[in-house]
């Protein structure tokens, strides 16, 4: 039952208990059993794992690395010390102890989800002033137990939670996201940042698809074709698969994708992989030429006898590496004249992967089945991820006839950066009040116009929902960071409704900020901690050490044969200052003054995503360069001059701010990128957020100096209106 609340606590009086809610992402129902009595979790000393249980693991969800009670109990452990800061060591007993967190499996048939099935995810929490006792259904339900006592925790005043209980179990299977990492590179940490973001919110699964390249011009001579950009983003030494992967640098090994999937796990967030084809399949046929259909380079020619033998050479090749129940064939997008061949490809597929790695099969909703024949329209154990209606009617062509459908409905649809048709960012109101009747959105609304091209809420087909972020304008379109923000704020609101959550609009926003900076084994807002807004100040008074005056404490170290003198640091070839800091997310200003005293290009500062440059190779442009591509100013610093300089992220913008000595007057320059592909329109001035590099000054052939580094949380909102205006043209190259 949906309860309409205004505010965050009402009750409704019963003879002996308070029918309450917790207002959490999601919201979890809640009975008060005494009223105004609390439970401090400043007063646990131990968590107590169930010795009964404390090897067992859930085999029911998509994952086959299902972390044990135990384990999942030593991360809670962890995260009440970095979320909360208490220590509260792990022990295996029997039962509870007076102020400890008691967590145990039991009776998995009270939790079940909208279809009225049994689900291992949920969980029930009872708050006593002896102490809280986590009981899942399995212990995946227990870990999202201790999502929320985190999450109450961190919106209480002094962490206490009122006495009572929760009997909370999520709606549909499959709640998390889609990542389009083929058309742009993100590291390993990155990913596994954001399982730690989805995990808070009781998420359970990053989708991610591997292989794919922008969009292709065919009217490109072959070699260009041949060249044009893509990637297969898996590097394995076999020679079976040589040449397939031809990006080194931008890959996982099978030892990075261990690492992702085991850690992703840690936190019960199972990765999907997808290798796509037979469409989007440019990586595919640059491997292997004779592949491609003769009409489109991008698309496999199934009926070319080796297609399908190298398809499940690729598939037998990674299959080893994937721990997921369930992998992904994309088959979206192909010819419609070929629908027979796509229908043959998708079912050999299936019945190869099924047969020898006993996994299922998803495939993007693409041709509705025919009437005409069931014997060539996919096979029923294939699931459907819908996303456009344009494609199928995920109702009619494929729940009414037997198919499970994941719904990516394109109402959630989002390209980075720009798109002709689509968002950049998650639409919060649409979460709230996007459904056919101005309710919020649930993963049976499909249609959020038309009520009846949707199930009914309780359909046993719908595995959930998953918004989808697209790269369709490839590598240097974007940062890496500038994923997460385009999903930062709208993904947690969708979290409550995946679960079956009925938080409301306006207490979504009120709770939010406060458990965004809660969320634990992530640091994705690059927060640096600091007592004032002064997070570091190099003001290179002392001759022999590099001392931070911000009171932080982040003193710098000298490394090589940097001379400091006269409040000035001179920097050459083989002499850094290193400081204790990385990157610095928005909003920053990282301001210096500099004198190259050489026009050879170098660098000023440099961190783990991004790097700061008075030029680069034989220009001396500033740019800051960040995942393996340049953002090249129209300026270069005065040389013999000293500037005062400012690196300044400010939203969604980056700005280099320079007043030389010689002149009073401030010039801004815009770090942009342009966009485009042959089908739509070219755009210039596209902005681009990019972390501040904050660990190293100095450190190759720069040669100058610097004196007065300042890193300041926060900018000016002055600069605010200094982006420059889009200009959308014509692509150069049709
Ligand atoms: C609980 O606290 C509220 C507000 O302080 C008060 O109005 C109410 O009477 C208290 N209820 C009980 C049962 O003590
Ligand atoms: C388990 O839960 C179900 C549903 O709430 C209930 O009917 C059943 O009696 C419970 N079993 C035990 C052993 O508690
Ligand atoms: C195909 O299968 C569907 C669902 O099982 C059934 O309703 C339909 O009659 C079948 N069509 C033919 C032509 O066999
Ligand atoms: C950047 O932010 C500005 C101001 O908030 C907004 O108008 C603009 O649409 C944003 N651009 C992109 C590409 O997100
Ligand atoms: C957000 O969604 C609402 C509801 O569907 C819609 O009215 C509005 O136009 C959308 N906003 C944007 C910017 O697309
Ligand atoms: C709603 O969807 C149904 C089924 O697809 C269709 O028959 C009907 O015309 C649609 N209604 C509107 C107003 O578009
Ligand atoms: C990977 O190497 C290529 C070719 O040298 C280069 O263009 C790209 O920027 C590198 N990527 C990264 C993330 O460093
Ligand atoms: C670079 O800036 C100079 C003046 O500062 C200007 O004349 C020139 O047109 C600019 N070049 C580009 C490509 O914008
Ligand atoms: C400042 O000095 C630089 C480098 O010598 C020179 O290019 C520039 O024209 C000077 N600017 C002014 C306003 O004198
Ligand atoms: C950054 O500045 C923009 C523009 O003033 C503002 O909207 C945004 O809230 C700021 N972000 C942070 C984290 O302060
Ligand atoms: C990004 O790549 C496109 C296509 O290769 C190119 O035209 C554009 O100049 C690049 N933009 C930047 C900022 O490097
Ligand atoms: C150092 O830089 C900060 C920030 O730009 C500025 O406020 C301060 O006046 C500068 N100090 C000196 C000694 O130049």
């Amino acid at each position: 039952m949906k309860l309409e609340l205004s505010v965050s606590v009402v009750f409704v009086i019963f003879p002996t208990a308070i029918l309450a809610r917790w207002l959490g992402i999601p919201s979890v129902p809640f009975i008060e059993s005494e009223a105004n009595r609390t439970f401090s979790l400043k007063q646990l000393k131990y968590i107590i794992v169930d010795s009964k249980y404390q090897n067992a693991v859930n085999t029911e969800g998509e994952t086959l690395i299902p972390p044990t009670l135990k384990s999942f109990a030593s991360v809670f452990s962890d995260d009440l010390s970095s979320s909360l800061e208490l220590s509260v060591p792990v022990r295996i007993g029997e039962a509870a102890l007076p102020n400890s967190i008691f967590m145990t499996v039991g009776n998995a048939s009270r939790y079940l989800d909208a279809a009225g099935r049994k689900t291992s995810e949920g969980y029930s929490i009872d708050i006593t002033i002896y102490g809280i006792v986590i009981t899942g259904a399995s212990p995946l339900g227990a870990f999202w137990g201790t999502r929320s006592v985190l999450q109450q925790a961190a919106l209480s005043d002094g962490m206490k939670l009122s006495l009572g209980s929760a009997i909370d179990s999520p709606g549909w299977a499959i709640r998390g996201v889609f990542l389009d990492i083929a058309r742009h590179y993100y590291p390993s940490e990155f990913l596994i940042e954001m399982c730690s973001y989805l995990s808070f919110f009781k998420q359970n699964t990053f989708h991610l698809h591997l292989s794919d390249s922008p969009g292709l011009n065919p009217d490109l001579t072959y070699e260009e074709k041949m060249d044009f950009y893509s990637a297969f983003r898996l590097d394995s030494p076999d020679p079976a698969v040589k040449g397939l992967n031809k990006r080194a640098n931008e890959s996982y090994s099978q030892s990075d994708f261990e690492n992702i999937q085991e850690s992703c796990a840690s936190r019960g967030v199972t990765i999907i992989p997808e290798i796509e084809a037979p469409g989007h399949a440019l990586v595919i046929n640059q491997w292997k030429p004779k592949l491609a259909l003769d009409t489109d380079f991008t698309m496999l020619n199934i009926s070319h006898p080796e297609t399908i033998p190298d398809m499940q050479t690729i598939w037998s090749t990674f299959l080893p590496w994937f721990h997921s129940k369930t992998v992904h064939l994309g088959a979206d997008e192909y010819q419609s004249t070929e629908i027979t061949e796509y229908n043959l490809y998708v079912n050999t597929m299936h019945d190869y992967i099924n047969k020898n790695f006993d996994k299922k099969v998803r495939i993007w909703g693409t041709f509705p089945p025919s009437e005409i024949s069931n014997e060539t329209n996919i096979n029923l154990n294939v699931s459907i991820q819908h996303w456009e209606y344009f494609e199928a009617n995920p109702y009619f062509d494929f729940i009414q006839k037997g198919y499970n459908v994941l719904n990516s409905d394109d109402q959630f649809y989002i390209v980075a950066k720009w798109s002709g048709s689509y968002p950049q960012t998650l639409n919060i109101t649409r979460i709230f009040h996007g459904a056919t009747d101005g309710g919020p959105t649930a993963p049976y609304i499909f249609d959020k116009v038309n009520a009846t091209n949707n199930p009914p809420r309780d359909s046993p087909y719908v595995l959930g929902q998953m918004p989808a972020l697209w790269n369709d304008f490839g590598p240097n379109s974007t940062s890496v960071i500038e994923a997460y923000y385009a999903l930062r704020e709208g993904l947690p609101a969708l979290g409550d409704k995946q679960w079956g959550g009925d938080l409301l609009m306006d207490e979504y926003l009120s709770i939010f900020e406060t458990l965004q900076a809660a969320i634990p084994g992530q640091n994705l807002d690059r927060r640096i901690s600091s007592k004032t807004s002064i997070i570091l100040s190099y003001d290179f008074s002392n001759n022999e050490k590099v001392y931070d005056k911000s009171g932080n404490g982040y003193d710098g170290e000298i490394k090589g044969d940097c001379m400091i003198e006269s409040s000035i640091l001179t920097l050459k070839t083989g002499c850094s200052v290193t400081t204790p800091l990385f990157s610095k997310g928005r909003n920053y200003t990282l301001s210096f003054s500099v004198k190259p005293t050489s026009p050879t290009p170098g660098t000023l500062f440099s961190g783990p995503a991004s790097s700061l440059l008075a030029g680069n190779g034989s220009i001396n442009n500033v740019m800051l360069i960040t995942g393996g591509d340049a953002y090249i100013l129209n300026y270069t610093l005065p040389l013999n001059v000293w500037a005062d300089v400012r690196l300044i992220g400010i939203g969604n913008a980056t700005y280099l701010s320079v007043t030389p000595s010689n002149s009073t007057m401030e010039t801004v320059h815009e770090f942009t990128t342009t966009i485009g592909d042959y089908s739509n329109s070219f755009i210039w001035n596209n902005p681009m957020a990019i972390e501040a590099p904050v660990a190293v000054i100095g450190g190759d052939s720069f040669e100058g100096q610097m004196r007065n580094i300042t890193l300041l949380n926060g900018a000016d909102e002055k600069y605010v209106g200094f982006a420059k205006p889009l200009v959308i043209g014509v692509a150069p190259y049709t």
